[in-house]
């Protein structure tokens, strides 16, 4: 039988604390773009997204309640369901603001997806540059998430939803720390990180140039929020992008990228890195933050609850003490 095809990464919904202040973050420092909002709940975009790509949702605790991918027909979404069935995997229907018909999937590492193909789709932002604000964030790119099975959860994504690797960080005896997996032709929809898991590590957007990426450093500089950034501005071996990790004020990591490159060609050969080689993550020498390695986002179970995590059984890398 063909995998379902997934057409890309769709969204994110991030339990959030504070929604005024995680507003204040999201739209009046960095830069995204309200389509809808209500008491509990604010929708975000991209100058390019016709669609929502972030969901920050009013509640106690600050989680990841699930992740999304866009799917290429309602037939997929059916397939998508028959696998959940015949592997056995937590799902269920639900609908979304927007998305009426959406398909809820627990993973066999505990990641919350989502499916959806239908979606109210609404005039982009990308020519009103009167209406840019920020760094002028332009579409949704990736997830990352951490499990201690990065291996065994790569080979299931390249076999059972038909993504395929790019690029992969391996130990001295040939064990994936990393794997960066796509659907929609450049370097990842999804990476799947060494760590405890399941977790989300972060969610990431797509700039317009690295330029802006700077302007997002200047802007949480002058409104004396540069504690919120993480990491970078830098250069990735992996991937070959522009890059800023900052944290929200719930702890959510988000990323903002640009200038990877494509990788539609059927004879792509994935690219292969020693994980304790430091130019993997970035090619300027900047060594990452222990906090990179070893936080992130729990994430919801079908039950309200955080999905139990376990501890990886790799270790971090040689340079990072
Ligand atoms: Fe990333």
């Amino acid at each position: 039988m063909m995998p379902p095809n997934i057409v890309r990464i769709g969204h994110a919904i991030f339990t959030v604390t504070d929604l005024a202040r995680s507003r204040h973050f999201y739209v009046d420092l960095l830069g995204l773009n309200v389509l809808h909002e209500n008491r509990d709940a604010i929708y975000l975009r991209g100058i390019e997204d016709r669609e929502w790509t972030l969901k920050l949702e009013l509640a106690s605790s600050a989680r990841v309640r699930q992740i999304g991918f866009k799917v290429a027909s309602e037939a997929d979404l059916d397939a998508l369901q028959q696998l959940a069935q015949d592997e056995g995997l937590l799902h269920r229907w639900e609908s979304e603001q927007d998305r009426p018909r959406m398909l809820r999937v627990q993973d066999h590492w505990g990641i919350p997806l989502a499916f959806y193909f239908q979606s109210q789709r609404y005039p982009w932002l990308l020519q009103s540059f009167d209406r840019h604000r920020g760094a002028g964030i332009q579409r949704v790119d990736h997830v990352n998430v951490f499990t201690p099975q990065v291996d065994a959860m790569s080979r299931w994504y390249q076999k059972a939803l038909a993504f395929r690797l790019t690029e992969v960080s391996e130990d001295k005896d040939g064990r994936a720390w990393g794997a960066w997996l796509h659907r929609k032709g450049n370097v990842h929809d999804i990476a799947i990180t060494n760590g405890t898991g399941p977790r989300m590590h972060h969610f990431a957007y797509w700039v317009p140039d690295a330029s802006r990426i700077s302007q997002m450093c200047d802007i949480l500089a002058g409104a004396h929020a540069a504690a919120h950034i993480e990491r970078g501005p830098g250069r990735h071996g992996i991937s070959n992008a522009f890059f800023l990790y900052v944290r929200d004020p719930d702890g959510h990591r988000t990323e903002y990228y640009t200038a990877d490159y494509l990788t539609v060609d059927p004879d792509f050969e994935p690219i292969r890195w020693s994980v304790d080689d430091p130019r993997r993550q970035q090619l300027w020498g900047g060594i990452a933050p222990k906090s990179w390695f070893t936080e992130g986002s729990d994430v919801e179970s079908f039950d309200g609850g955080v999905v139990e995590q376990q501890e990886p059984l790799l270790g971090l890398p040689a340079y990072i003490k």
